[in-house]
């Protein structure tokens, strides 16, 4: 059995954490607000109280940003041997960027799917670096696909998340369309469904999905600092334009909701 430390008890570090405990794997969690450790300390997670305390052979980081990131590997004190496994969405640069403690290896896993396929172990990993020691481990959360080097998991992660915020964001303006129109959201979004955007319709419906709109937005801005074709943009201000950051991707296709 491993020792598994996931720093970061937000919506996906909880499901991950789950899930791993679900496969028979030792886990301690750390969360910078206490409080957000208890579903995982109610599925039989351990507690550390500070990050100097986490003791751990593969470190998981699941946190918003590369600001959350830099501090959360600051206060660590990683023994040598360590792996350390950077599933947050940050970017290549960001993740090649990571200072690792001497002896400490850093690996790249940021992930495609939400929270009920983290919960189920049905995640797709994109991996960078040298992913043979954590492979059993990262394998219990989903399907591993080695991309390269350090940073290429998280480059092909902003690929996947420009398809797919476009691909909503496209959706979103379709319906839009279909409503001037005067044709109705359902019969717009059961046609749709079937066309070349099914990919999209399907996941605004997903029950299971919780990816707010902020966290789609951070992760346009980490594109659009390397390129910033025009799809990108406006799918961008379809994102500011939402009522609510908070609520999923998929609420910003009208009616889409209604089909979870
Ligand atoms: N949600 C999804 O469906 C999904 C899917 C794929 C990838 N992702 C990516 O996975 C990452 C996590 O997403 P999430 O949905 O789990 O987000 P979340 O629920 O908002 O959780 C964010 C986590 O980051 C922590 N954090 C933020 N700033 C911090 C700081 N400065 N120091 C220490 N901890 C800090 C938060 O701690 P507090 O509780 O103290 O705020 C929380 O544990 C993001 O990069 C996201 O883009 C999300």
């Amino acid at each position: 059995m491993t020792s598994i430390a996931v720093l970061g008890t937000g919506r996906m570090g909880t499901a991950l954490a789950t899930r791993l405990l679900a496969t028979g794997h030792r886990v301690t969690v750390w969360n910078r607000t206490p409080a957000r450790t208890r579903a995982a300390a109610a599925a039989g997670a351990s507690v550390a109280s500070s990050l100097a305390d986490v003791d751990a052979g593969v470190v998981i980081t699941m946190l918003t940003d590369a600001a959350a990131v830099h501090d959360v590997l600051a206060g660590l004190r990683p023994r040598p041997g360590t792996v350390l496994v950077e599933m947050s969405t940050i970017g290549p640069d960001a993740v090649r960027a990571l200072e690792p403690p001497a002896g400490v290896t850093i690996v790249d896993a940021p992930v495609v799917g939400s929270v009920a396929a983290a919960a189920t172990g049905a995640l797709t990993l994109l991996t960078g670096g040298d992913v043979a020691r954590v492979r059993p481990v990262l394998e219990a959360l989903g399907t591993v696909h080695e991309c390269g080097p350090l940073g290429s998991g998280a480059a092909l992660k902003l690929v996947a998340n420009t398809a797919l915020v476009t691909g909503i964001a496209a959706l979103a303006d379709t319906v839009a369309v279909a409503r001037a129109l005067g044709v109705d959201d359902g019969a717009a979004l059961t046609l749709l469904a079937n066309g070349p955007l099914a990919g999209a319709a399907r996941r605004a419906g997903a029950a299971g999905a919780d990816f707010p709109i902020a966290l789609a937005a951070k992760d346009l801005d980490l594109v659009r600092r390397i390129a910033s074709p025009p799809m990108v943009d406006a799918a961008a201000a379809v994102l500011r334009a939402s009522a609510d950051p908070t609520a999923d991707l998929g609420t910003v296709v009208p009616g889409a909701l209604a089909r979870r």
